[in-house]
C-alpha cells in the first residue's frame, strides 16, 4: 500500500450560480485537508458549511470551480470510482424493490460477479440489522431503514474508501452503536473512512481527525484529542452537605454552581480546584467525586462560530 494520502483536497473552491440573476453562493470557499490511509476522518460544521459540496466534489457528482482533488494520490478518474463506497446524505434508492434486489442491482452495476454478488449482499443485509425486512420494499422503510440500505450499498463491493454523508442521521441510539461497530470494523479491516455528521459523540468516539468547515472555509483542523486539548482546565466538584452549604460556600470565582437540595454540583477553573474543595470542606461538605470537565466539541463548534461572527462584524465595520 502506499503512503500517499487516499484523499488529499487542495484549495477547493465551488461556487454556484442560481437563479435567473445567476447570484453566486459560494458553498466552498478554498478548503484544504487530507486524509491518511486507514483514518476515520470527519467533515463537521454546521448545516451549509459546505461539508455535502465537498464530498460530492471528491466524487465528481459536481465539478470544482476551482482547486485540486486527488484520490490514491491520482488526479480524480471515473475508473477510481469502483475503489470508492459511498453513501449519500438522502440514499437515493428505488422504492419498489426489495433490500436484497436493490443489492443485486447495486453490485452488477460496480461489476461484481454474481455469486460473491449474492452472497455479500445476504450478509450485509444480516450485517446492517435489516435481515428481518427482505421481504419488504424499500419504499415502505422507515429512514433509519434506508439509511442501513445505503451503508450496505456503500459497503457492498469492498471498497477501500468509504465515504458517507452523515450515516448517522435518522437512527436511533442503538442504531448508531451499531453503524459505528460496522465503520470501525471497516478500519480494521484496513480501509479509509471519511464522514460527516452533526452527532458529536459519535464523532468523538470514531473519528481519529476531524476538520471543522464553516461557511465553506476551514475553521479547525486536526486530531480530536488536539483540538480538546486544554479541555480539562476546568473541573467538577460533587459534594453534598445542608441545604444552607451554598449560601455557606459564598462566591466563587469563575465557577457555576447548581443546588438540588443537599446535592452541589461546581465547575470551577482547574487552578481553583484546591481553595474551592478547602472551602467546601471548612463548610461542612463532603466531596462526593472531582471530575475533569471537558470542553466538549459542541463548545468548540460554537465558540469557533462566535469568533467568527465577530470576526465578520468587524470586517463590515471596517468597510
Ligand atoms: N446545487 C446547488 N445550487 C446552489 N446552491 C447550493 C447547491 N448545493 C449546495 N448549495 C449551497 O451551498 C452551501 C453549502 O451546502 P452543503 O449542502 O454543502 O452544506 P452542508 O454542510 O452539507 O450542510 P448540511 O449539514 O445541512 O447537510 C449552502 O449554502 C447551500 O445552499
Ligand atoms: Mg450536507
Amino acid at each position: 500500500m502506499s503512503d500517499s494520502p487516499v484523499v488529499e483536497v487542495r484549495e477547493l473552491v465551488k461556487t454556484f450560480r442560481i437563479g435567473l440573476l445567476r447570484k453566486r453562493v459560494e458553498a466552498v470557499r478554498g478548503v484544504s485537508f487530507k486524509v491518511q490511509p486507514g483514518e476515520i476522518f470527519g467533515l463537521l460544521g454546521p448545516n451549509g458549511a459546505g461539508k455535502t459540496t465537498t464530498i460530492k466534489t471528491l466524487l465528481r457528482l459536481i465539478f470544482p470551480t476551482r482547486g485540486e482533488i486527488r484520490l490514491f494520490g491520482q488526479p480524480v478518474r471515473r475508473e477510481l470510482m469502483r475503489r470508492v463506497g459511498y453513501m449519500p446524505e438522502n440514499p437515493y434508492v428505488y422504492q419498489y424493490l426489495k433490500p436484497l434486489e436493490f443489492l443485486d442491482l447495486c453490485g452488477r452495476l460496480t461489476g461484481i460477479p454474481r455469486r460473491e454478488r449474492d452472497k455479500r449482499s445476504r450478509e450485509l443485509i444480516e450485517r446492517v440489522g435489516l435481515g428481518h425486512a427482505v421481504d419488504r420494499r424499500i419504499g415502505k422503510f422507515s429512514k433509519g431503514m434506508m439509511q442501513r440500505v445505503g451503508l450496505a450499498q456503500a459497503i457492498l463491493h469492498d471498497p477501500e474508501l468509504l465515504i458517507l454523508d452523515e450515516p448517522m442521521s435518522g437512527l436511533d441510539p442503538i442504531g448508531r452503536k451499531e453503524v459505528r461497530d460496522l465503520l470501525l470494523e471497516q478500519r480494521r479491516a484496513g480501509k479509509t473512512l471519511m464522514f460527516t455528521s452533526h452527532i458529536l459523540s459519535d464523532v468523538e468516539v470514531l473519528c481519529d481527525r476531524v476538520v471543522i468547515l464553516q461557511r465553506g472555509q476551514v475553521a479547525a483542523e486536526g486530531k480530536l484529542s488536539e483540538l480538546l486539548r486544554g479541555d480539562v482546565a476546568q473541573v467538577e466538584i460533587e459534594a453534598v452537605g445542608d441545604s444552607s452549604l451554598g449560601a455557606a460556600l459564598g462566591e466563587i470565582e469563575g465557577a457555576t454552581i447548581h443546588q438540588a437540595e443537599s446535592r452541589l454540583l461546581i465547575t470551577v477553573p482547574e487552578a481553583a480546584k484546591d481553595a474551592t474543595l478547602r472551602r467546601l470542606l471548612d463548610a461542612g461538605a463532603s466531596v462526593v467525586a472531582v471530575r475533569p470537565h471537558r470542553r466538549s466539541l459542541e463548545t468548540l463548534f460554537v465558540e469557533d462560530l462566535e469568533e467568527l461572527e465577530e470576526d465578520v462584524e468587524e470586517d463590515a465595520q471596517e468597510s
